[in-house]
């Protein structure tokens, strides 16, 4: 073992990977993917590839974290030479922390946008708050100045509690931020259903019409899958360094994954009845959507400016739970060579990242017409990442645990019933890999 930082009781373990799972995923991208996508039936695919592929890549992840205990670099590595196994499985640790900073210069655009939501107060009897909230956010997105103060504004936050260390840093916020979310959410949901059109919310998420799926919208409802479960790069590996010994793997990701899309549902909940009951606002809005509808809600609620300030403040919490353990697999890599101490580690990258994300920043102004592949800036760094760098990531796991190191390790650490074992092993052998390879093969072609 290569590590004595051990987070205390059950639930720290729960919640930091729930912190890291519950994030701008579920309250800012399910949402609009859902409303961009056609509605239920990438709904009902996106719970699919969650359970039938998230679950046993998160399995496998902290299975490898929790055993090596180290940076998920590191742990490939020593697992590599423990098992005799070929060297290039460190490979797959690179490929993940290169997609963690990569994902983490765009996320913290969108962070550094719903931060800036908690300073902005809507004037008193406007004639039409959603035309203003839609105006607001054009102004926003518009401004590149705008975008990279707040965009460095959430940055920094990252690398503070990044460099002060993940154990005690993440271990006593997540205890206290996490539940405060999760009632804020359903708060909202409740209330959103109230004053808005839930009946058509219901049937827009719950009653598919598989006519309107294409390879596209698989591709990323399976990619929305990995990114909102925090899979596929080594964050929740990394985490699995700091889990209890005792704690048991299984259960505890079936209550990860139930809570992420538990807020996945509740954000949708919370934002379409408002965007249904409001002719001026567009289901298909894409990424403004939470940004234009939520301000119009919290807008005819007595004491809307004070609800609209916490809720900002609770999605740029999510968010900064998610985005510490975007940073953490790259920085616990370097900090283990021993070379470089961790707030110089976090620094450096920091700086890298910041850089990067200037560009998504200009793919909503000045490079907006700018198209690589058809794609902007922003658009290809998302969909490389989500899209094919994860489900690469999840798919080689399931290959190194299901099939390259031994049954009985797995039974050994596991500790599942017969029945579940028999199950769990099924999915991460067969469906898993295959679903990914299905997946990538039909959108290829
Ligand atoms: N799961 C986070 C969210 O839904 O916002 C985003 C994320 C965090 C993706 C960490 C990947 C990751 F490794």
């Amino acid at each position: 073992m290569g590590n004595n930082k051990i987070w205390q009781g059950n639930s720290t373990f729960i919640l930091a990977a729930a912190g890291s799972a519950v994030g701008l995923g579920n309250i800012w991208k399910f949402p609009y993917m859902v409303g961009s996508n056609g509605g239920s039936a990438f709904v009902i695919i996106y719970l699919i590839c969650i359970f039938a592929i998230g679950f046993p890549v998160m399995v496998s992840e902290i299975l490898i974290g929790k055993y090596v205990r180290k940076s998920p670099i590191n742990s490939l590595k020593k697992l590599s030479e423990e098992f005799k196994l070929n060297t290039n499985w460190k490979f797959l640790g690179i490929l993940g922390a290169l997609a963690g900073v990569t994902i983490l210069s765009y996320y913290s655009v969108f962070a550094g946008m719903a931060f800036s939501y908690v300073f902005k107060i809507f004037p008193q009897s406007l004639e039409n708050p959603s035309q203003y909230s839609s105006d607001y956010f054009l102004y926003l997105s518009s401004s590149p100045l705008n975008l990279v103060f707040w965009h460095t504004i959430f940055l920094f936050f990252t690398s503070i509690i990044v460099g002060l260390g993940v154990v005690r840093g993440i271990g006593r916020s997540v205890n206290v931020l996490m539940p405060f979310l999760f009632f804020f959410i359903i708060l909202v949901s409740i209330y959103s259903s109230y004053i808005g059109d839930l009946e058509k919310t219901i049937s827009f998420l719950f009653n598919p019409d598989f006519s309107v799926i294409t390879p596209q919208i698989v591709i990323s409802a399976m990619g929305q899958a990995f990114f909102s479960l925090s899979v596929g790069m080594g964050a929740i590996m990394a985490y699995g360094a700091y889990m209890p010994e005792k704690q048991m793997i299984g259960k505890t990701v079936l209550v990860i994954i139930l809570l992420d899309t538990f807020v996945a549902l509740a954000a949708g909940i919370a934002i379409f009845p408002i965007v249904f009951s409001n002719s001026s606002l567009q289901i298909s809005a894409g990424p403004g959507l939470i940004f234009e509808t939520l301000p119009v809600a919290f807008y005819s609620l007595p004491l809307g400016s004070i609800f609209s300030c916490i809720f900002f403040i609770l999605i740029t919490i999510a968010a900064l739970s998610s985005s510490i353990s975007l940073l953490e697999p790259f920085t616990a890599w370097i900090e283990e060579t021993g070379k470089m101490n961790r707030i110089s580690i976090v620094f450096f990258l920091s700086i890298l990242i910041w850089i990067l994300g200037l560009g998504s920043i200009f793919s909503f102004n000045i490079w907006s017409e700018l198209k690589l592949f058809g794609l902007t800036f922003l658009g290809l760094l998302d969909y490389l990442t989500n899209n094919i760098m994860l489900p690469l990531g999840g798919f080689f796991v399931t290959v190194l645990i299901g099939w390259v190191l031994p049954k009985e390790f797995l039974k050994e650490h596991l500790k599942l019933t017969e029945t579940f074992f028999y199950w769990f092993y099924l999915t991460l052998r067969f469906i898993a890999p295959s679903s990914i390879i299905l997946i990538f093969l039909y959108s290829a072609f």
